[in-house]
């Protein structure tokens, strides 16, 4: 078995490059147990520990995967698995040029008295599961906040940055990318203008703690949605997204930040590439933008593969013409 985890730590930044540039982006594959087997039933899958493993091998040994894929968030579970052929998920990925990536977040609880807005848990004990992590090969990790625009606020927003902020400085520490992630939803009727208030507060409040916790920002990759309208509401252009995502986040994020990794939403898989290229193509750009989307890249794979070991092939068929696509509005 060939285990090929780097001789030495490369530092943060430079990881932090190596997720977001050369026309790659990061595959999102980090479902809880409980959202991956509901995933896994809506396609008529028994869901199981063995159901979500099979999947999760059939994702990471796609075909060339690597040409378009710097990095895979993998979930705890998937984490400590193995593949067919005995290597951890974290080994595969590194033997396959891909950087293995964990989410360290524990899940969403309502902030009380806020009128339904979450704060996102995981930070007790947080140091020593890094610790672990690090040891078996991660070279980033995931922690996601989730705002409504119908309940986000000002202090909701900087809650969240405060435990986005700690969460990083302690991946930092280990010497782990933390990915930060603000998403705010896009699920409702809303218009472009409330989406794009709701953004500018969730990333205002999240810069705000990341400089009070002194995190080295050249270390990070910023993980945000697209500014769009909502999902129920009527669509905008592409261009349209594209500008006024770049209006907020020029606003908001600042030019150390190496790379932007947006997460697709519930957008299917087009939209999002659209909204990706034309965002590529504003020249003004600080930093370098990528994708780091979950279902727009792999409920294509699920649907195709069915639970069935026949389809293996073309459900790999089907995931890497997604990345494909995706790589192909970066570059
Ligand atoms: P989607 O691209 O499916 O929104 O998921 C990305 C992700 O990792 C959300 O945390």
């Amino acid at each position: 078995m060939t285990t090929t985890f780097p001789s030495s730590v490369p530092a943060l930044a430079e990881t932090a490059e190596q997720m977001t540039c050369e026309g790659r982006g990061i595959l999102a594959a980090d479902e809880s147990i409980k959202t991956m087997s509901a995933r896994l039933k809506a396609e008529g899958i028994p869901a199981n520990e063995i159901t979500r493993r099979d999947y999760r091998e059939l994702l990471l040994t796609a075909n060339r995967l690597s040409d378009s894929v710097s990095g895979i968030i993998l979930a705890d579970e998937t984490f400590g698995q193995h593949l067919n052929d005995g290597r951890t998920f974290p080994e595969a990925a590194h033997d396959l040029g891909i950087l293995p990536g964990i989410k360290v977040d524990t899940g969403t609880t309502p902030l009380p008295g806020l009128g339904g807005a979450l704060i996102t848990e995981g930070l007790d004990g947080l140091g020593a599961r890094l610790a672990s992590y690090a040891e078996r090969g991660a070279a980033f990790a995931k922690w996601r906040a989730v705002f409504d625009v119908q309940t986000i606020t000002a202090y909701s927003a900087r809650a969240n940055g405060h435990a986005l902020a700690r969460y990083a400085s302690l991946c930092q520490q280990h010497g782990i990318v933390p990915i930060v992630e603000p998403e705010v939803l896009c699920n409702g009727v809303h218009d472009l203008a409330t989406s794009a208030h709701a953004t500018r507060l969730a990333l205002a409040g999240l810069f705000e703690e990341l400089d009070q916790a002194s995190v080295d920002l050249n270390g990070i990759v910023l993980k945000p949605n697209f500014v769009t309208p909502g999902l129920g509401a009527p669509p905008a252009a592409a261009s349209t997204v594209a500008a006024a995502t770049f209006e907020v986040l020029g606003d908001t994020v600042p030019r150390a930040v190496p790379g932007i990794a947006f997460l697709s939403g519930g957008h299917p898989t087009s939209d999002a590439c659209t909204f990706l290229a034309d965002l590529n193509a504003t020249t003004k750009r600080p930093w370098q933008v990528t994708f780091s989307f979950g279902r727009a890249l792999v409920s294509d794979a699920l649907r195709t593969w069915g639970g069935d070991a026949a389809n293996v092939a073309a459900a790999q068929e089907a995931l890497v013409a997604n990345c494909r696509q995706a790589a192909k509005a970066i570059s």
